[in-house]
């Protein structure tokens, strides 16, 4: 029977959230269900979630009441809720609303068909147990929504480094690294079907540390072996945590042409003393001198980060570090925030959310108006420059331009010619915007 069921699986957060849900995929596919994009046909509803903000956790639940309302008409409709809300939200949605039939944690999609069996019996089935060392290793991904020419692989999962703001030590458990030659096995499959870009996908992927019969493998080394499998196999990596990034990974990435030249390194903070109540294990002075660091060993780099503003005690003072420390470091491209207080963290259990709702507003425009003229100036050296484009697919505002990126990751928009998404193009920029460049198509 349950061989025709048909699973609609919708997904918030981040990569690492995506990477779970093509294994939930694949796991789900394995055991005879059908997967469908369209909701109208779903036998099964799942909605992997994200906490990290709570406007994140506010839009899942205006999903789930639209749910609710599909149910109404269709009581036989199952739903399940997964991933990082999992833990926090099982007495609320299912003993209060009674509108989950599921609730399934980040460690637990293995036993996602023994728990559907469960609710096709008519009980509820809540499994939210973190795990020490599920990685999900022999699971071949299904990929979903796939453009065929860039997939994210997952190389560890959970993290240990408890900032202070931050719910995923909590919702996601131990950090633990998945098998460095299913990795490479992985990339070299997805090589062969035609991919020619991977992101390696971790919370903190420099702590990454593997023991095999040959040694320890450290970060450095995996991105070698990975970067190994082919060289037209761009490599890309997320998220690099500045307490530990080594010169010698940043010799690495110099070293191996489809090592992509693009890390994202957030700060969070200018301020010190904002730094130190966050928990990062840096000071604004090391951060920059590992910024230092990656200009120097690959100058044509280009750094990325992620900031929060109006954490707590966040002073003027603090504020004004921040845009000092941007300014300095001329990100080409930054993630930013407002601070949002999540349940079950240090900040939460031991810091006041003291900064008002309106300062952290003005605070947050001010960063993202900075940011749009650094990302403006950054596009602006680029132009007049010849860049290797990986083909993605076409332009969404032109059938007549493709888009792809270069290493630097920026987004490049050029006429049609008649190579294709997974074959690489050069390019020069004639054009810009903060947010895109503009090339047309040379001969190399
Ligand atoms: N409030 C606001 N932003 C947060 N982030 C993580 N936790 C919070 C929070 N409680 C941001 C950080 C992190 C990114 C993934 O999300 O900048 O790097
Ligand atoms: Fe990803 Fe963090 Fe959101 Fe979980 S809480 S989905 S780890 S961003």
């Amino acid at each position: 029977m349950k061989k025709s069921k048909k699973i609609y699986l919708e997904t918030y957060g981040c990569q690492m959230n995506f990477s779970d849900s093509e294994i939930v995929a694949s796991i789900l596919t394995h055991e005879g269900y059908d997967y469908t994009s369209d909701l109208a046909t779903a036998d099964i509803i799942f909605i992997n979630t994200c906490s990290i903000r709570e406007n994140a956790e506010e839009r899942v639940r205006k999903r789930l009441q639209y749910f609710k309302s599909l149910k109404k008409k269709n009581p036989g409709l199952m739903i399940g809720l997964l991933g990082c809300m999992a833990d926090r939200t099982k007495t609320a949605l299912v003993e209060e609303e009674h509108l989950l039939d599921m609730i399934v944690g980040p460690d637990s999609y293995r036993h996602l068909p023994l728990l559907l069996e469960q609710v096709g019996t008519g009980r509820r089935a809540i499994d939210t147990i973190l795990s020490a060392d599920e990685t999900y290793a022999d699971i071949t991904p299904v990929r979903l929504d796939t453009n065929g020419v860039s997939a994210f692989i997952s190389i560890m999962r959970g993290c240990e480094n408890y900032c202070t703001y931050c719910v995923v030590p909590s919702t996601r458990g131990q950090e633990r690294s998945r098998d460095a030659g299913s990795i490479v096995s992985e990339t070299r499959d997805l090589f062969n079907r035609g991919y020619r870009e991977v992101t390696l996908l971790g919370q903190n992927v420099n702590s990454y540390h593997w023991v095999s019969p040959e040694g320890i493998i450290d970060f450095s080394r995996l991105l070698e072996n990975v970067a190994g499998v082919n060289p037209l196999m761009r490599i890309r990596f997320a998220t690099s945590h500045p307490k530990d990034i080594p010169d010698r990974l940043l010799y690495t990435i110099a070293k191996y042409d489809n090592i992509c030249k693009s890390i994202h390194l957030p700060v969070q903070s200018g301020s010190d003393h904002m730094l130190t109540l966050m928990n990062r294990k840096y000071t604004r002075e090391q951060y920059m001198e590992r910024v230092g660091a990656i200009r120097r060993i690959i100058p044509d780099c280009a750094i990325s980060t992620d900031i929060i503003t109006g954490f707590c005690r966040e002073t003027e003072e603090d504020h004004q570090h921040t845009i000092s420390l941007m300014d300095w470091a001329s990100y080409d491209f930054a993630f930013m925030f407002k601070y949002s207080e999540r349940p079950q963290t240090l900040a939460a259990e031991t810091l006041k959310d003291s900064v008002p709702e309106e300062i952290k507003e003005r605070r947050l425009k001010e960063i993202i108006d900075l940011q749009q003229k650094l990302s403006f100036e950054s596009n602006k050296h680029d132009l007049g420059k010849i860049f290797s484009i990986l083909i993605e697919g076409e332009s969404k505002r032109s059938k007549a331009h493709y888009f792809g990126r270069n290493t630097q990751n920026k987004v490049v928009i050029f006429p049609k010619t008649e190579a294709g998404p997974g074959d690489y193009i050069t390019t020069k920029i004639i054009r810009f915007t903060s947010a895109t460049l503009i090339a047309e198509v040379v001969t190399p």
